[in-house]
């Protein structure tokens, strides 16, 4: 008996000190409210535990509310979306830390919105220096999608007909962006993405996963998928993020309107400065 209260007295004295040192942080304080357990308080209290992991339905209700309730176009939270993943990539894998010369990045876009962000993603890679190649295999007849191929193009960046071979990806290039699948990707992977991912398996160069990590079920993600070493995650990390073993997790797409924000208790980190990245892990 004596035992249990002792174990609650520590149990108080952590929590409120979690919850006084995250005071400082202002809106991170309510954070700790249900924080309880002994050992993890400290742990429960980084900023990183206290985002919310969305499940399918309510990204997908977040992403409809911004355009029809914000009025935002899909090309403008695009364009935000791939700077946030070429900026990631430009943290993980700097210029001057790649292997390889010239500085070539392989981005494999898929057909959705998240193969848009992928293009965004390449084209603001080839600014930031590197030299991003596209594998682009089924092509929305958008104009949106044209545009953002035709901007890609207009910018020498080279565009591959065919996917290479894992030991190909590994001898020519120092990351792959796999912009395949995002959030609302269900069901089984259509050809050639069954192809394409099954080779990205084998590759060992690090890859970097856009949103979700593709052919992940995007609540339960796959123990047996791809194995990305960096995570963007887009707007707010999906519940497949809690699966994440790679070495960075990254939040982006700083849009978020703070009413939306709070509508949907997202509890994001606050951005350090004007970036448009915040590290999770
Ligand atoms: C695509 O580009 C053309 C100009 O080349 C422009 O008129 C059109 O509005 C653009 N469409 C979209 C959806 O971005």
């Amino acid at each position: 008996m004596l035992g249990v209260r002792a174990l609650l007295g520590l149990g108080l004295l952590v929590t409120s000190r979690g919850v006084s040192v995250l005071a400082h942080r202002g809106a991170y304080a309510h954070a700790c409210e249900n924080t309880y357990r002994v050992s993890s308080a400290r742990q429960a209290c980084t900023m990183a535990s206290t985002i919310k992991y969305l499940g399918q339905e309510e990204a997908q209700r977040i992403d409809e509310e911004l355009f029809s309730e914000y009025s935002f176009s899909v090309d403008q939270l695009m364009e935000l979306a791939g700077l946030s993943c070429a900026t990631a990539v430009t943290k993980g894998y700097p210029l001057q830390a790649l292997i390889k010369s010239p500085p070539r990045v392989l981005v494999i876009c898929g057909p959705g919105n998240n193969g848009g962000d992928g293009l965004v993603c390449a084209r603001h890679l080839k600014l930031f220096g590197y030299e991003p190649a596209v594998l682009y295999p089924k092509r929305p007849n958008k104009q949106l999608f044209q545009n953002l191929t035709t901007q890609c193009e207009k910018m020498e960046i080279n565009f591959l007909s065919e996917m290479p071979e894992a030991d190909e990806i590994d001898d020519v290039y120092n990351v792959v962006v796999d912009a395949i699948f995002g959030f609302s990707f269900k069901g089984a992977v259509r050809e050639p993405f069954g192809r394409i991912l099954s080779t990205l398996k084998k590759v060992t160069i690090p890859i970097a996963s856009v949103d979700i990590p593709s052919g992940w079920d995007v609540e339960q993600g796959s123990p047996d998928g791809i194995q990305p070493d960096m995570l963007i995650s887009l707007t707010a990390p999906k519940k497949a993020a809690e699966h994440f073993k790679g070495r960075y997790h990254y939040l982006g797409g700083r849009f978020v309107p703070p009413a939306l924000e709070k509508k949907y208790g997202l509890r994001l980190p606050q951005y350090p400065g004007t970036e448009c990245v915040y590290q999770l892990s």
